[in-house]
């Protein structure tokens, strides 16, 4: 059975969090085991370039933080939906220290830790910019999940006028088309 995990970057409740439950819904419609995870709920200090998950005996960052947890539910999954609101025309600190934190698990010459069989794609919500954002906040994801970890690239779905919290719930259509980007992943 396919695994899915949804990572939500957006501290608040909103747009990304619904559009992020259901494309996981339409994941386990399609017979996905789905789970989401919330970066807001757990705490993830900063990479500290201290070089220590570079020596080949140690597998794991050395901050005993949240990151632990994420890095695992990854390393057992098949697939991965990061969703990331738009904060002055890029991913926003909290993702972006999650980022950064995934350094861990490559090694000193830049081969991965974590097995290449997975696939990611990435749900992003704007304010008023538009798809050329989006694209550049998914091609970063892209050049590590992509370049750096080898996973297929499921690609991205994106909205705007997201500003407003409940602008996705309110939208049958946008709900849609989260659940048909979650069954590509199954
Ligand atoms: C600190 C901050 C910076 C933002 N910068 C931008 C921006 O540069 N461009 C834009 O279109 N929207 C911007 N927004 C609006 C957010 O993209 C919008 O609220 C977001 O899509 C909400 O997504 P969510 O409901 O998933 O949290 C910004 C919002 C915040 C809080």
């Amino acid at each position: 059975m396919t695994k899915l995990i949804g990572i939500v970057g957006s501290a608040r409740k909103g747009n990304g969090l619904t559009l992020t439950k259901a494309a996981l819904e339409g994941a386990a419609e399609a017979g996905a085991e789905t789970e989401l995870i919330r970066l807001a709920d757990l705490q993830i200090k900063p990479c500290l370039d201290c070089g220590y998950c570079k020596a080949p005996e140690n597998k794991y960052c050395v901050q005993k933080d949240g990151m632990q947890e994420i890095v695992e539910k990854i390393e057992a999954a098949d697939g991965i939906i990061f969703s990331a609101p738009v904060y002055f025309g890029r991913a926003p600190a909290l993702f972006l220290a999650f980022i950064d934190r995934m350094y861990a698990m490559v090694r000193a010459d830049f081969s991965s830790k974590i097995p290449k069989d997975k696939k990611f794609g990435t749900i992003v919500t704007i304010g008023s910019m538009g798809e050329d954002v989006a694209a550049g906040v998914h091609g970063s994801n892209a050049h590590v999940f992509g370049g750096m970890f080898g996973w297929k690239d499921c690609g991205f779905m994106w909205k705007n006028m997201m500003h407003v919290k409940d602008a996705a719930e309110k939208n049958p259509e946008y709900i849609a088309e989260a659940k048909a980007f979650g069954k590509k992943f199954v």
